[in-house]
């Protein structure tokens, strides 16, 4: 069967861990050439090395997605590399401190949207010209279930995906006659660092803290990176040419309820 991302280069940004990486492994399993983009440089450069491992092209550059120059020399790099920029998938995020909306810091809250929502958009602000230099692309953004329902004790977080969200459709109707194609995936709770980096803020609660998670997912369990990379991949592939504009929720029936 041919592979669904042959010829086509794709970025990825937090692509050191979880799901940015499971997304790389699998853009890359399906032919693509991957930029992977991180602050992380080891884990980066440990996910080029697994696509090497697998026979893949990859290519690792450092860059924090908040500060627009490195996100600038973040894609010219992957396009002098490559010759070409065809999708790309702004991952990168943080989970931030747990605080109410009265007791959320002002550094929380900044350091929150500069990373989940300033970095979409500086990533989209500059990998857009050069889809359209290419004639098309697509884009998909890594949004939440907290990006299309309230959540406790993360406002921050949950301000920054919906921002996610109103910035694809946005980008989404702009270039749609570009032919570029601007999606967001919303996953549930997945198993990731991000996920056990939550964990570790209550370490006494931890194990009551995953039992509450799960009985929130309908499927009865926390999903798998490589079960949202599933759904980039199609966002990315040709498969998905009608399709734009969308959130595509992958969280085992979590905002069905
Ligand atoms: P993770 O913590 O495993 O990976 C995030 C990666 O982003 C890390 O490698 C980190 O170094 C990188 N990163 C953070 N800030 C950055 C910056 N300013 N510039 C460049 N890279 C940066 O997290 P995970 O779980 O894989 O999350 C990926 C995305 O999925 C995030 O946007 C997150 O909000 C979203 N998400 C995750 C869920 C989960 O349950 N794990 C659920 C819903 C959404």
């Amino acid at each position: 069967m041919a592979r669904r991302l042959e010829q086509k280069v794709v970025l990825v940004t937090g692509g050191a861990s979880g799901i940015g990486r499971a997304a790389a492994l699998a853009c890359a399993r399906e032919g693509a050439r991957v930029v992977v983009a991180d602050m992380a440089v080891a884990g980066g450069e440990e996910t080029v090395q697994m696509i090497q491992a697998a026979g893949g092209m990859a290519l690792f550059v450092q860059a924090d997605v908040s500060r627009g120059r490195e996100v600038e020399r973040l894609v010219q790099q992957g396009v002098e590399t490559y010759g070409r920029l065809d999708c790309a998938v702004n991952n990168a995020g943080i989970q931030g401190d747990l605080a109410q909306t009265a007791e959320c810091s002002e550094e929380n809250w900044d350091r929150i949207i500069a990373t989940n929502l300033t970095g979409v958009w500086l990533c989209m602000k500059y990998e857009i010209p050069s889809l359209l230099q290419q004639g098309g692309g697509a884009i998909v953004n890594i949004a939440s279930n907290f990006g299309l329902v309230g959540s406790e004790g993360m406002p921050a977080y949950t301000a920054s995906k919906h921002g996610v969200v109103g910035l694809t459709k946005t980008a989404a109707l702009e270039y749609a006659k570009a032919g570029i194609r601007v999606n967001a995936v919303c996953p549930g709770p997945t198993q990731t660092p991000l996920v056990a980096h939550v964990l570790s803020q209550q370490p006494q609660l931890a194990n009551q803290l995953v039992e509450a998670i799960t009985a929130r997912v309908p499927v009865g369990r926390i999903g798998k990176p490589e079960e949202v990379a599933e759904a980039v991949v199609w966002l990315c592939s040709d498969a998905a040419s009608f399709v734009t504009g969308i959130t595509l929720a992958v969280d085992g029936g979590f905002i069905a309820q």
